[in-house]
């Protein structure tokens, strides 16, 4: 048993939706947040410096005693995770492995789709992991930069993000993929849009859900896993401003996004992990 929060990070709100998927599979987790807003969108940021952000921050929630870190971000997982588990001394879970295996489990034509940012697609993460769990599956990649900026617009719906997404996915349907892994936190938003495009023999792998159950086992397998019976308590963080924060943050997870701290990286914060009852 080990009762210390969970530390998960993404370079502004997307990660909200792993927040999402582990609060209900792990009610009883406390969760510490941090967006880092002031220094996001990663996607279309050079990897190296998508690296020393990630690391920064892992420090910093490595400073408030979490028990294990979410890196809640394809770009930065692609960026940093082999180096991170190496060199932290904290279990480290990204995002791309639980989706890529989730993707793997569900494929029948062994023909995989992966859609995410500029960086996560350039790195090659998504289809490096594939190749390394089944050799012989055929994948096929497309970054797609807009998304991001429509999902923060709240704009999910309608024949702009539809035309958009019918270029990005179009191609890869017609190629024969039966799985398309959203390999990027915002694109859980645009799930029912992208459901349209895709057709009914086409399966979208949210790698929010698969994270969490990848968080659980580690949990499980470390003896780590909360035994409160009441629920975690959720502390949010940004680096950028608090207003933009909570009205997105809303829009991703729901009203328990109420107060959010201004984090500033070189100094720790007071985060008060109180239980209510
Ligand atoms: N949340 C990021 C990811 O999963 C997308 C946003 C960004 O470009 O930073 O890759």
């Amino acid at each position: 048993m080990n009762n210390k929060p969970i530390g998960v990070f993404d370079s502004g709100v997307g990660g909200l939706t792993v927040v999402r998927s582990l609060t209900g599979r792990l009610p009883g987790e406390d969760i510490i947040y941090l967006g880092d807003d002031a220094r996001g969108p990663y996607g279309p940021r050079d990897l190296d410096q998508v690296r020393r952000f990630a690391r920064e921050i892992i420090e910093y929630l490595l400073a408030l005693e979490v028990k294990l870190v979410v890196v809640a971000c394809n770009t930065a997982t692609a960026a940093v995770l082999q180096e991170a588990q190496r060199d932290y001394n904290v279990p480290i879970v990204g995002v791309i492995r639980p989706g890529a295996r989730a993707a793997l489990q569900r494929s029948a034509s062994r023909r995989i789709g992966v859609v995410g940012t500029v960086g996560t697609i350039e790195s090659g993460s998504y289809e490096r992991e594939l190749k390394r769990l089944d050799p012989t599956v055929e994948v096929y990649s497309q970054a797609c930069p807009e998304f991001v900026e429509f999902v923060e617009r709240s704009e999910v719906h309608g024949n702009r993000i539809g035309g958009i997404a019918r270029g990005y996915l179009e191609p890869m349907v017609e190629a024969g993929v039966d799985t398309v892994i959203l390999g990027c936190t915002h694109y859980p938003l645009l799930e029912d849009l992208l459901e349209e495009v895709v057709g009914p023999g086409v399966v979208l792998i949210s790698s929010a859900d698969e994270t969490a159950v990848e968080v659980e086992g580690v949990l499980e397998r470390l003896g780590w896993s909360s035994d409160s019976s009441s629920p975690g308590r959720m502390s949010f963080l940004t680096t950028g401003g608090t207003g933009k924060c909570v009205e997105l943050g809303r829009m991703f997870l729901g009203p328990e996004v109420k107060d959010v701290i201004a984090a500033d990286l070189n100094r720790r914060p007071e985060i008060n992990l109180a239980r209510e009852d």
